[in-house]
């Protein structure tokens, strides 16, 4: 148990009996002491009471001697709380002999479905779908290790008009050529020739059309046209998702395709339901309270004029699908902020459905845009969308670079799994240690150093704990006797019985960067930790102890770094 629920657990029942009434007591780390609780003031005001009476009377109900080496009323009416040092080590003893590091499984686990990545197929994937393959992917390791069944949906864009183009010039190309040019990542060059020939020529247009017709009608030789190109792409998309280095794998692929059977019975029921309004020759639904900005009301478009299905038909069948026949309770859709609105109108359309009911309801994970160092959208040299397989082997080849620098005697062969573990780290880390609500700026110069919050620093601390061990030549002893004399220690134990808060919230909110600057204050504080208390140059007892801290850090990094996506080097 973290120590904010336990303080919060002990004076609860005290304020309750002071107020009458439940009262939260808002406990929180603090600078004067340990942690302190501010409720008494809001208390004391609401019965017309001087704060300092209030705030005594709470301590003389409140059960925390066994907790606490000192309670006392500060200031205006603050309870300042200093932990007994036996209590904090009994928690850092119990952290030492948990293997799930005081971070309980779940007792309500549910089925979750992460819809992440999602990209397109025979497009290349953009820094979008990296940033959606890395949230996606950390919130599929965490709810996993919390105990809850994780379905991971790669929610690929691989159904719709441009395939008639894009089945020609595959014609036209040469299956041989075709396949050889997607498997090879050329993505946007196959993309492009096909539109560029699509725009020249009208009897390739006129190919195209009538390829799309044969596409939705089922026409066998114009599927397995249409297969190869999605499976060229997936074979690319695959190869990708393994140098990132994600859980994603071939049998997450559930295309937008999958869904096409569920299509005509999700607008037949809209329909049944009263919900269906022509607009413009397309079917649509208007969710209750979406307005334009001119406040018109914004239409769901479930059915083109053309009668195609699109994008949103296929998102509602997907909602369908995952309550009903998958069972999950929560859905996560990983995707940027620029599609929120498409969403919102999608769950409530759904919930109108009846397709999305609690306990299941639905969030999206949005997030902003990774931007070049002038702070626009990033871009190549040449302007155009800078392709995510090279941004991966530049990340590695300049970490196996530096690696090679800063560490000579590790060989060739470690340089280069260190160098992928940094460089893919350090992406993956500069992605998750910020708020996914913003934009952030890509400098690998920051991302990569040693210094500041960055993979490198806290794969670097890592690193530093196992050749404490490797030196040692012993491991730590979980039940020695934990001693928590120096200021050092007692800010690193604090910092430790932390990690299962952090992660319970974490779990709800799926911001990372919260997870991510709790482990940058941990081996931060480690660091201090470790320059004021000798670990091997002291004997007996304090050495057991401080290798029992040294042990937990480790640990607590490793596992922290494991849910971000990010491996720990035992040296580098
Ligand atoms: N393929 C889409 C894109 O590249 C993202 C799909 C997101 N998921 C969804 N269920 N709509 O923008």
């Amino acid at each position: 148990m973290d120590l904010e629920k336990l303080l919060t657990d002990r004076l609860a029942p005290a304020f309750a009996t002071v107020a009458g009434a439940p009262v939260d007591p808002v406990v929180r780390r603090s600078q004067r002491a340990d942690f302190q609780s501010d409720a008494a003031l809001a208390l004391a005001r609401r019965l017309g009471r001087p704060p300092r009476a209030v705030a005594a009377e709470v301590l003389e109900y409140a059960e925390v001697a066994d907790v606490c080496s000192v309670a006392e009323v500060s200031g205006p009416g603050f309870l300042n709380l200093t932990v007994a040092d036996e209590a904090l080590a009994g928690l850092v003893r119990a952290l030492a002999a948990d293997p799930r590091l005081g971070v309980p499984v779940t007792v309500e686990p549910e089925t979750v479905v992460i819809d992440y990545s999602a990209p397109n197929v025979a497009k290349e994937m953009h820094v979008g779908h990296l940033r959606s393959t890395v949230i996606g992917d950390a919130a599929a390791r965490l709810l996993e290790w919390l105990g809850h069944r994780v379905l991971r949906a790669n929610h690929l864009g691989d159904w719709g008009t441009p395939f008639g183009m894009l089945i020609e010039h595959l014609v036209d190309l040469g299956e041989a050529e075709a396949a050889q040019e997607l498997s090879m990542g050329d993505l946007d060059s196959f993309y492009k020739a096909a539109r560029a020939t699509f725009d020249a020529d009208e009897a390739f247009r006129e190919r195209s059309r009538r390829r799309v017709v044969a596409l939705q009608g089922g026409d066998p030789a114009t599927l397995r046209l249409w297969r190869l190109l999605v499976r060229q792409s997936e074979r690319y998309f695959t190869t990708v998702y393994d140098r990132l280095d994600v859980t994603l794998t071939e049998r997450d692929f559930h295309g937008e395709s999958s869904y096409n059977d569920l299509l005509g019975p999700v607008v037949e029921d809209l329909d049944r339901l009263g919900l269906l309004r022509e607009s413009d020759g397309a079917s649509c639904v208007f969710p209750p309270d979406s307005v334009g900005r001119d406040g018109e009301p914004l239409p769901l478009i479930v059915r083109k004029s053309d009668g195609g299905y699109g994008y949103s038909a296929t998102d509602l069948a997907a909602i369908r699908h995952r309550t009903g026949t998958l069972g999950a309770t929560r859905l996560l859709y990983v995707v940027g902020l620029p599609q929120r609105r498409h969403f919102e109108m999608v769950y409530a359309v759904a919930a109108q459905a009846g397709w999305l009911f609690p306990p299941a309801r639905a969030e999206h994970v949005g997030f902003g845009s990774i931007l070049g160092s002038d702070g626009r959208m990033l871009r190549s040299r040449a302007g155009e969308s800078v392709k995510l397989v090279g941004l991966l082997e530049e990340a590695i080849a300049r970490a196996t670079a530096l690696t090679r620098k800063r560490n000579p005697e590790l060989g060739e062969a470690e340089s280069a799994e260190v160098g992928r573990a940094v460089g893919i780290g350090a992406i993956k880390y500069a992605d998750l240690s910020s708020d996914r609500h913003k934009d952030y700026v890509l400098d690998w110069d920051r991302m990569l150093s040693l210094d500041g919050n960055t993979a490198p620093y806290l794969q670097y601390a890592y690193s530093r704990i196992r050749s404490i061990f490797r030196r040692a030549g012993v491991a730590a002893r979980p039940d020695a006797a934990i001693s928590l004399a120096e200021p050092a220690e007692r800010a690193l134990a604090f910092e430790l019985v932390g990690f299962g808060r952090v992660v319970g919230e974490v779990a709800e909110n799926l911001e990372f960067h919260h997870l991510a600057g709790y482990l940058y204050r941990l081996a931060a504080t480690f660091s201090a930790y470790y320059e004021r208390c000798p670990v091997l140059r002291v004997d007996g007892p304090v050495r057991e102890s401080r290798l029992v801290l040294c042990d937990l850090t480790g640990r607590v990094l490793q596992q922290g770094l494991y849910l971000l996506g990010i491996r720990t080097p035992e040296r580098m």
